[in-house]
C-alpha cells in the first residue's frame, strides 16, 4: 500500500484529458477535512430527496442496508463487512481512473475500485472524472443486490476477454457499461426508476432522463445497446430500460464471441437514433440534442 495521491484529469484548452492511476490504497479516511465530509453530507442528502420515487427500491434499500448515512464519509472498512456477507464483493480505493484492463480484472474478481478523495465544495454539481461520491453512492449500493453483483463480475470477465480480441470489441462492450451499468432505467410496477450510477449521482439527470420528453426511452436490447453511440459532454439522448436485473444477467451470460463477429459487420447507431424494431417506452422530442458529438 503506498501514500494515496489525488489522480485527477489534467484541464487543458482543449478540455479535459484522462490521467490513469493504477495502485490500490488504503482508505485515509483520518485524512478528510470537515469540508469533505461537508461535500458528503450536501450530495447525499440532496440527492436522496431527488431519488426518492426515481430510483428503484433496492438501490435505496441497499443504501440504508450497507449503512451508508449522509453524517460522514463511509468508511470502506464498515461497507465491506456488509458486502462481503451479502455478495461477496469488495470496495478497494483508488487514486484516480483505472486503466481499462485492471479495471476488468478488479470486477472479475469482485473488487469495484472507489476513488478515495472527493471533488471540491465548487464542483458539486460536475467534474469530469469519477471521485468518491460517484463510486460509493452511485455504484457501490447495488452490489448488495446478488443478481447484480453477479453481472457486475460476468461484465468484468467479458471486458478481459474483450480487452484481448481488441478495440471494437472493446468499444461495444464499453457501450453495454455505458447504457446499464451508468444509465440503465429499469421498469416497475410503479412506473420507470433509475439503477444507473452515473444518473444517481447527477441531480440534474436523476429529473432529467424520467421526466424530459427530450431524451427516447427504449427496452433493453442487447446487440442494439452495444452499436448505439453515447454522449459524454451532456445528458444522454437515449436511455434502455430492462424489465429486471435477471434480463441483464441472462443477456449477458453467452460467449460474446460471435456477437463481436457480427456486430463487425454493423454500423454502429446514432445516440438519439429510434429504430423501426425498437420498444419504444417514449419517442423523444430531441429538444436541446446537439448534432454532432456522440462518441
Ligand atoms: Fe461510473
Amino acid at each position: 500500500m503506498s501514500q494515496p495521491q489525488r489522480v485527477e484529469h489534467l484541464s487543458t484548452d482543449k478540455g479535459s484529458v484522462p490521467v490513469y492511476a493504477t495502485g490500490v490504497v488504503e482508505q485515509p479516511w483520518d485524512s478528510y477535512t470537515a469540508t469533505d465530509h461537508s461535500v458528503w453530507s450536501t450530495l447525499f442528502r440532496r440527492q436522496r430527496e431527488v431519488l426518492l420515487g426515481r430510483a428503484c427500491a433496492e438501490f435505496l434499500a441497499s443504501q440504508d442496508e450497507m449503512g451508508m448515512g449522509e453524517e460522514m464519509i463511509p468508511k470502506f472498512a464498515d461497507l465491506n463487512d456488509q458486502l462481503r456477507a451479502k455478495t461477496g464483493w469488495e470496495v478497494i480505493g483508488v487514486e484516480g481512473l483505472l486503466p481499462e484492463l485492471t479495471f476488468f480484472e478488479h470486477l472479475a474478481n469482485r473488487r469495484f475500485p472507489v476513488t478515495w478523495w472527493i471533488r471540491r465544495p465548487e464542483q458539486l454539481d460536475y467534474l469530469s472524472e469519477p471521485d468518491l461520491f460517484h463510486d460509493l453512492f452511485g455504484h457501490v449500493p447495488l452490489l448488495m443486490n446478488p443478481v447484480f453483483a453477479d453481472y457486475m463480475q460476468a461484465y468484468g470477465r467479458g471486458g478481459v476477454k474483450a480487452h484481448g480480441i481488441g478495440s471494437e470489441a472493446l468499444a461495444e462492450l464499453t457501450r453495454l457499461y455505458w447504457y446499464t451499468v451508468e444509465f440503465g432505467l429499469i421498469n416497475t410496477d410503479e412506473g420507470l426508476r433509475i439503477y444507473g450510477a452515473g444518473i444517481v449521482s447527477s441531480s440534474g439527470e436523476s429529473r432529467y432522463c424520467l421526466e424530459s420528453p427530450a431524451p427516447n426511452r427504449i427496452g433493453f436490447d442487447l446487440l442494439r445497446v452495444m452499436r448505439t453511440r453515447y454522449r459524454i459532454d451532456t445528458f444522454q439522448k437515449t436511455y434502455f430500460v430492462i424489465d429486471n436485473f435477471d434480463q441483464l444477467f441472462e443477456a449477458t451470460g453467452p460467449d460474446f464471441r460471435p456477437y463481436y463477429e457480427q456486430l463487425g459487420t454493423q454500423e454502429t447507431i446514432p445516440a438519439g437514433n429510434v429504430l423501426a424494431t425498437d420498444r419504444v417506452y417514449q419517442r423523444g422530442t430531441g429538444e436541446g440534442w446537439s448534432l454532432d458529438g456522440d462518441v
